[in-house]
């Protein structure tokens, strides 16, 4: 593929062919870094892993019988939303009519009884197409996919911005308007199969066994089997009786649980689908499209520690519920490290073999110097928001940093 997409949103695509390669000719101290195809080539569970067969799979309402507060809680997730077929797209019912004209080219997707037609028109030549799939949610944006007569997939070069209420180009995918282009290339992009599937793996779950990829049975959405791997022995086991916690964690039904993950594996664990440090480091981007890799950003903050479980991605978010957008909400976790008042004194930085003594005494040791200017609401300065164009919004840096004025964004 010709660019780097969106600066953020396809990273992974790229980065798969790109790691490879790059990977094979490393010597084995890099290896021992761990991308994310590395934890992929491991036994065991790891998100967008393909190993399992799809029946193995239950869904998240299986789930809900038991842990019902979690999966009412997960089911109001954005994540649980990220891809659906293009007729339960609520942007599309809300939007019956979207346009979008750049040069001679017309843009348009109407919507009617939940059929959705995106039409290219430049002068007489017109081309159009029934979208299939959605993918993205009003938080930020929605991209579409749909088939041509190869057979194949390809992606509008339209998407719909939640900060414009309207459409645009596709992030990476704009085209100069004067340009004299094939009507088939101004209406899309073929997506190859290889990074369709990876589409699904991040956005879907259980879309694939292997080189089996079946659109009919997958489950849209990151839900629950997408973090915890497929339930189906688990709830088996579980609902005969053999439910006690220590069968689910080591019995016959045992299920994944991401808790017992370092933290750095932790942050690599959410990494697999939102771009970790070495899938990110690796693939060479730049710019600031690279503040949508959180995990990337985060382990380069200072105070990043991989062995301190109080800066992973969960002491901050519960991936079981939409994130929270009171900027005091996070401060206990700024605070549980950082000291408050300029008067007291900094603790050692934690060493990997005060690891489990710290876990157990959290609150008590403070690597961090106190801040001279406030005592709250620590995200709002020291995360600031990155304004992506392609994106026409700005995201929350995770590079945890004092921001000095005009500085250029720190790659
Ligand atoms: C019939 C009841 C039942 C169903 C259905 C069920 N679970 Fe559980 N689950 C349990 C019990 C009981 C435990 C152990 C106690 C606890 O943590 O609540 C457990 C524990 C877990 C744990 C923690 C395991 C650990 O090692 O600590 C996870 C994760 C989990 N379930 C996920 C799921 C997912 C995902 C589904 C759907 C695919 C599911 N459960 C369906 C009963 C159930
Ligand atoms: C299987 C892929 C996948 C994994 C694993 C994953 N995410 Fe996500 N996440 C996504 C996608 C896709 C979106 C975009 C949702 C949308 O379309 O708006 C997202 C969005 C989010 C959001 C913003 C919207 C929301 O739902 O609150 C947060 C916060 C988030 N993820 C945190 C996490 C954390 C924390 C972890 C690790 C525990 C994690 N994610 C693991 C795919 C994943
Ligand atoms: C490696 C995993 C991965 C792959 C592969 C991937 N996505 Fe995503 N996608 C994500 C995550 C994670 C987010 C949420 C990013 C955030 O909010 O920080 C996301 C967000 C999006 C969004 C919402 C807008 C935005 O940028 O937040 C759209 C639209 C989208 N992806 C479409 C696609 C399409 C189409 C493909 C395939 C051509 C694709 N994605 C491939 C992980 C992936
Ligand atoms: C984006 C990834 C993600 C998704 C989706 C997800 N979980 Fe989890 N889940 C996690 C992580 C990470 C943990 C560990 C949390 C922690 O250590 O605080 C966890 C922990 C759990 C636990 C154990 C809680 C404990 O105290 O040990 C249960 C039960 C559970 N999840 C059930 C579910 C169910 C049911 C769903 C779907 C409705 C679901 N999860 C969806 C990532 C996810
Ligand atoms: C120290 C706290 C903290 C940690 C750790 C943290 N986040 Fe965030 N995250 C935030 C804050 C604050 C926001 C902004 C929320 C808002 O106001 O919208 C945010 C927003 C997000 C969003 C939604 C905005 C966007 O860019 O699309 C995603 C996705 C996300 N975080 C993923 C992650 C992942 C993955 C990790 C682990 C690498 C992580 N976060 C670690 C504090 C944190
Ligand atoms: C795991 C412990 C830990 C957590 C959690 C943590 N920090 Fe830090 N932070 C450190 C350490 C260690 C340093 C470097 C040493 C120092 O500050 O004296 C540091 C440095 C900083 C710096 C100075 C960076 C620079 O560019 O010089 C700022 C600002 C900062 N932290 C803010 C925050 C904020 C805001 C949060 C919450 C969003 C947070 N920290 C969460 C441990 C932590
Ligand atoms: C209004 C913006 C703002 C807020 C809110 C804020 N800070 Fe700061 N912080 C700053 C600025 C500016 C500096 C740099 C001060 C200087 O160097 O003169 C700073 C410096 C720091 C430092 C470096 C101190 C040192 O001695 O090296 C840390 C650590 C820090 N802040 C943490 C936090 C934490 C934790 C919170 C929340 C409890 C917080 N900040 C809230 C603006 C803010």
């Amino acid at each position: 593929m010709a660019g780097f997409r969106g600066k953020g949103l396809y990273l992974s695509i790229r980065v798969s062919g790109v790691l490879l390669a790059l990977l094979s000719g490393l010597p084995a101290l890099v290896r021992a870094q761990f991308a994310t195809s590395d934890r992929l080539s491991q036994s065991g569970f790891w998100p967008t892993q393909t190993r399992y067969p799809r029946n193995e799979y239950t869904g998240a309402a299986a789930c809900a019988e038991c842990h019902k507060l979690v999966f009412e809680r997960a089911q109001q997730t954005s994540m649980a939303h990220s891809a659906m077929l293009a007729g339960e797209s609520s942007i599309l019912k809300s939007n019956p009519d979207l346009g979008f004209s750049n040069g001679s080219y017309r843009y348009d997707i109407r919507t009617t009884d939940g059929t959705s037609i995106y039409s290219v028109i430049n002068g007489v030549t017109q081309q159009s197409a029934l979208l299939v799939w959605a993918f993205g949610t009003s938080r930020t944006a929605q991209s579409y996919l749909f088939r041509k007569k190869d057979g194949e997939f390809h992606e509008a070069r339209v998407t719909y911005f939640r900060s414009l209420a309207a459409l645009d180009f596709t992030p990476g995918r704009a085209l100069a308007s004067a340009t004299d282009i094939a009507i088939d290339d101004a209406m899309d992009r073929q997506v190859g199969r290889a990074e369709v599937y990876r589409c699904f793996a991040c956005h879907t779950t259980g879309s694939r066994t292997g080189d089996d990829f079946d659109e009919t049975k997958l489950i849209p959405g990151v839900t629950c089997e997408a973090c915890h791997g497929p339930g189906g022995q688990h709830v088996a086991q579980m609902e005969v009786g053999n439910s006690s916690p220590a069968d689910a964690e080591n019995g016959p039904g045992a299920i994944f649980n991401p808790k017992k993950l370092t933290p750095e594996e932790s942050v690599d664990f959410c990494g697999s689908c939102h771009g970790s440090y070495w899938d990110v480091s690796l693939s060479g981007a730049s710019g600031v499209g690279n503040a949508r890799f959180q995990p990337y950003r985060l382990e380069q903050s200072k105070c990043w520690n991989k062995n301190d479980a109080r800066l992973t991605c969960i002491a901050c978010h519960d991936p079981h519920k939409e994130v929270e957008t009171e900027a005091s909400a996070y401060d206990h976790v700024c605070l549980s490290c950082h000291l408050t008042s300029e008067s007291k004194a900094k603790t050692a930085t934690m060493q990997k073999e005060k690891a489990r003594l710290l876990q157990e005494n959290l609150a008590k040791t403070h690597p961090g110097a106190a801040c001279p200017v406030s005592i709250r609401e620590c995200t709002s300065c020291h995360m600031p928001q990155v304004y992506v164009p392609a994106m026409h919004t700005a995201f929350p840096d995770h590079r945890i940093r004092i921001v000095r004025e005009r500085e250029p964004f720190p790659d």
